[in-house]
């Protein structure tokens, strides 16, 4: 436990020592003009909506629908990265891991679900881990289409993707992509995701991304986002492969912090700590 945490700490003053790369364009997008509001309000009106049953939630520890004592570290958590992304003019954050069963599909779920507890932010959140996708057996959803195919060009979002409330769009996908890293790095794929974002003007967009030390699927998308989360799980996680996930994802991204997930002496229900 202290290694980790000594790597994590290792990480950011490496981080900051050598600042964020400062050579990548701030943004992609740009606020969109009043003029815009109502066809942005009538795309998300026409996305179903879903309501995910609550024990279906908590079963997969999805507790940031809701304030209150358990939802709290995402709280912190939500407002750390909007401050941080705003600071930048960024919009698209991946969130990953080194290995898998980290704890991202749970943190990013949590996160787009906190955000969303924002009314004047619409939220996005993208399911990009083709090979293990999950997010869809968490909410309970069975949809027709799944958002590889949407990457893909061969479906459309708004019959892929789902509404939850009035701002927050989670796009999901039932079964595993047989190429993955093919599809990431089509050509397709930059041109689908910003025309999904003038439509629906996303101000935060969650990738729910492939751990890093499995695939190569992370960082073939690396480039498609303004920064990433780092997951970490205290248990399984070794201080080195925090080390090398860290430096690899920061040379290709702006890298916002490490979380130090499933750590029971944080607490008794979650023990999350970000560590920015
Ligand atoms: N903080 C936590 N406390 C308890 N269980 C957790 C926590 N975070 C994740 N889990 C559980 O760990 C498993 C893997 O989580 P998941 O979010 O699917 O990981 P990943 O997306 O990184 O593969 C799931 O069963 C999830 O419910
Ligand atoms: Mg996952």
């Amino acid at each position: 436990m202290e290694r980790i945490q000594s790597a994590i700490a290792k990480a950011r003053a490496a981080r900051s020592a050598s600042g964020t790369p400062s050579d990548r364009p701030p943004a992609f997008f740009s606020r969109p003009q009043a003029s815009d509001a109502a066809r942005i309000a009538e795309a998300w009106e026409a996305l179903p909506q879903v309501a995910p049953e609550a024990g279906q939630l908590a079963r997969h520890h999805i507790v940031a629908t809701r304030g209150g004592r358990e939802t709290a570290a995402f709280d912190v958590m939500r407002t750390k990265l909007l401050h941080q992304m705003r600071a930048q003019g960024w919009r698209r954050v991946a969130i990953t891991s080194p290995g898998a069963g980290c704890g991202k599909s749970t943190i990013a779920l949590n996160l787009a679900f906190s955000l969303a507890r924002q009314p004047e932010l619409r939220v996005l959140l993208a399911e990009i881990d083709l090979r293990r996708p999950s997010l869809a057996r968490m909410l309970g959803l069975r949809e027709k289409h799944g958002f590889a195919e949407v990457l893909q060009g061969s479906a459309r979002f708004e019959d892929n993707a789902v509404r939850i409330g009035t701002n927050l769009a989670i796009a999901t996908n039932r079964a595993p992509f047989r190429n993955p890293a093919e599809l990431l790095q089509g050509a397709s794929v930059p041109a689908v995701l910003s025309e999904i974002e003038s439509r629906y003007a996303p101000d935060v967009v969650i990738f729910d991304m492939p751990p890093l030390l499995v695939s190569d699927e992370t960082m073939a998308f690396a480039g498609q986002v303004h920064c990433a989360l780092l997951i970490a799980a205290a248990e399984s996680t070794s201080a080195s492969e925090v080390d090398v996930c860290e430096q690899e994802l920061a040379g290709q991204t702006n890298v916002l912090g490490v979380v130090l997930n499933k750590c029971r002496f944080m607490g008794p229900d979650h023990g999350y700590g970000y560590y920015g």
